[in-house]
């Protein structure tokens, strides 16, 4: 496991830029699964704004680790946020996005993307396997779209479930364990004072963190990388 601590939410995006852009020079083909939320959009402006011609766009294939089951063009889009601050200002093949359907019925759409993956991905232990899944940790110590509400959806046999949003009752169609945690690398990027107390417990399994889906990400051969700001870092000793 690497832990790096930068000072702020943009060193963060920094941090996690450059080691992005060092993991797609060592790759021919880098497939990597994107999550939503605040913190990528600080890494997609970062990207777009300092990598746009220091990262061979066409050797990167992009993924989603979860969607919300809203049209592409929805504000709540992940795509819609990717593509608005960074495919749409680096040259990156339009072949090389592959978006979870949003508008798709969700039970179908799990079912679909979940056999693109097994088409898309090589494979490891007989499973699709991604270069790379990046994933936040939500309020609640959710990853992806798996809430601790529906902590089971988790040890699916399924690479893809439907699941809801515990307040607004929203869908969404996730990853599940089986291909996160079959992953080469995952990164969590945690920013915020407010995931300080969840990020303890996750690393050092304390308090609550059996209910936490977060805490159920440990790459059975891949490595866990964490990028954190200050503020979702300090309460961790710094070996
Ligand atoms: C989503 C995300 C979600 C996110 C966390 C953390 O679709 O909402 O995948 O799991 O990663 O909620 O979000 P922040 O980066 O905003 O803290």
């Amino acid at each position: 496991m690497k832990v790096s601590i930068s000072a702020s939410k943009k060193e963060t995006a920094k941090s996690f830029s450059e080691y992005l852009s060092k993991l797609i020079a060592k790759n021919t083909m880098l497939h990597v699964a994107l999550s939503g939320g605040s913190t990528p959009k600080e890494v997609f402006k970062e990207l777009a704004a300092h990598f746009k011609n220091r990262i061979d766009w066409s050797k990167v294939q992009f993924y989603w680790g979860d969607e919300r089951c809203v049209p592409a063009d929805d504000e709540e889009s992940n795509y819609r946020m990717a593509n608005d601050y960074l495919f749409s200002k680096v040259k990156l093949p339009s072949v090389n996005i592959h978006p979870i359907k949003g508008e798709n019925k969700p039970e179908e759409e799990a079912i679909r993307y979940a056999g693109l993956l097994e088409a898309k991905l090589p494979d490891h232990n007989m499973q699709p396997q991604f270069d790379l899944v990046i994933l936040g940790i939500g309020d609640d110590g959710h990853t992806a779209s798996i809430f601790p509400h529906q902590i089971s959806l988790w040890d699916s046999k399924s690479y893809c479930e439907v699941a809801e949003h515990p307040e607004t009752g929203q869908k969404r169609v996730t990853l599940t364990g089986a291909i996160i945690n079959n992953a080469k690398e995952v990164a969590f990027l945690v920013t915020g004072e407010n995931k300080a107390q969840k990020v303890l417990e996750i690393m050092e399994k304390k308090g609550n963190h059996t209910s936490y889906p977060a805490a159920l990400v440990a790459p059975n051969t891949g490595r866990l990388n964490w990028f954190l700001d200050a503020d979702a870092g300090k309460l961790i000793e710094q070996s």
